[in-house]
């Protein structure tokens, strides 16, 4: 029996726009996904999976995803963490060379699915990880994020980039830009996460920006506009002492790179009215800077508030049914004791 975890993530910058071969800056957060990974006998998969969503969910299936989860959850994101354990079994089958592997998996998250906190990613990082070493083959860790970009990448219909799993992998922030990725030395940096319990759905909302480039060229000057500010917000990190608290002028800059990253992204389509009323909660509250992180549509906005404000004043949002502070976590995946 292994057990793994792997955290979760916001976007400081860059989302969407990472898809097209810009800059991104994701950073892991201390919110994890754990998977326990047992080697079965047979070449069944079952999945244990609690605190996905409100309700857990178990199911049991030959090969492929097929049986029908009895749960009080939306159908199709149940069908979707299914296709990302399916996808992240069948790289583990294929690292080891073995079709016939079968694995008894348990998974927990504390990552709300689809909600921009890359709990996909998490979720298949960890059970990677935990998968291969039940069966004897760990992984290094570059392996492990090649592997774990292509799991995502199936599922997404190739509509994925390599910062969500890069950074649940390696942990802390990260520098993506088309294959490139590296880490990057960050301050502790006072995160505020608002979520409106909501979901967007990425594969879909990745497409939707595509069609809007194609059809409007204004949306890919957008795009590019966006790596620019990522670039801006990279050299900000690169320049500041990483001492911690990060000075208030620090994050004056990088809020104000935030504000502006988010009112691109909603150019390009990807906000939403709870998205929108927690940002201008955060910020009317005195955060520096807020913007959605991830796909959008719906879920979480982060936020940047070393004060309690911001976290008092998305409490009484009606958009809001969860904020919590987030702090960088450097840790990546890493085994769990038993
Ligand atoms: C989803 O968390 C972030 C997107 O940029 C998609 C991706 O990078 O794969 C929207």
């Amino acid at each position: 029996m292994t057990t793994v975890s792997a955290p979760g993530k916001v976007y400081l910058f860059g989302e969407h726009a990472v898809v097209y071969g810009e800059p991104a800056i994701p950073c892991a957060i201390d919110r994890r996904a754990t998977v326990t990974a047992d080697l079965r006998e047979d070449d069944h998969i079952r999945v244990r999976a609690a605190d996905l969503t409100l309700d857990g969910f178990t199911v049991e299936y030959a090969g492929s995803v097929g049986g029908q989860p009895d749960v009080a959850v939306p159908e199709e994101l149940v069908d979707a963490a299914m296709g990302y354990i399916d996808a992240a079994v069948a790289a583990v089958r294929s690292a080891v060379e073995d079709p016939q592997l079968g694995f008894d998996l348990t998974v927990t998250s504390e990552l709300p699915l689809g909600a921009g906190l890359g709990s996909s990613a998490a979720v298949v990082v960890a059970t990677i990880d935990a998968a291969s070493r039940a069966c004897g083959a760990p992984l290094d860790r570059r392996r492990l994020a090649q592997l774990a970009y292509e799991a995502e990448a199936a599922v997404q219909g190739g509509n994925a980039s390599r910062a969500d799993t890069f950074a649940s992998t390696m942990g802390g922030a990260v520098r993506v830009e088309g294959d490139q990725t590296q880490m990057l030395a960050a301050p502790q940096l006072p995160f505020v996460v608002g979520y409106d319990g909501g979901a967007g759905e990425t594969g879909a909302l990745v497409a939707a920006v595509r069609a809007l480039c194609e059809t409007h060229p204004p949306a890919a000057r957008v795009i590019e506009t966006i790596g620019r500010v990522v670039s801006e917000g990279e050299q900000l990190l690169a320049a500041a002492p990483h001492d911690d608290p990060p000075s208030e002028s620090l994050l004056t800059e990088l809020g104000g790179l935030m504000d502006i990253n988010h009112g691109l992204l909603a150019a390009l389509g990807v906000s939403g009215q709870s998205l929108e009323a927690m940002v201008w909660a955060a910020r009317e509250a005195g955060a520096v800077g807020a913007k959605l992180t991830g796909a959008g549509g719906a879920g979480c906005i982060v936020s940047l508030d070393p004060t309690p404000e911001t976290t008092r004043a998305l409490r009484y949002t009606p958009a809001c049914v969860e904020v919590f502070r987030a702090e960088l976590d450097t840790d990546g995946a890493r085994v769990e004791p038993r």
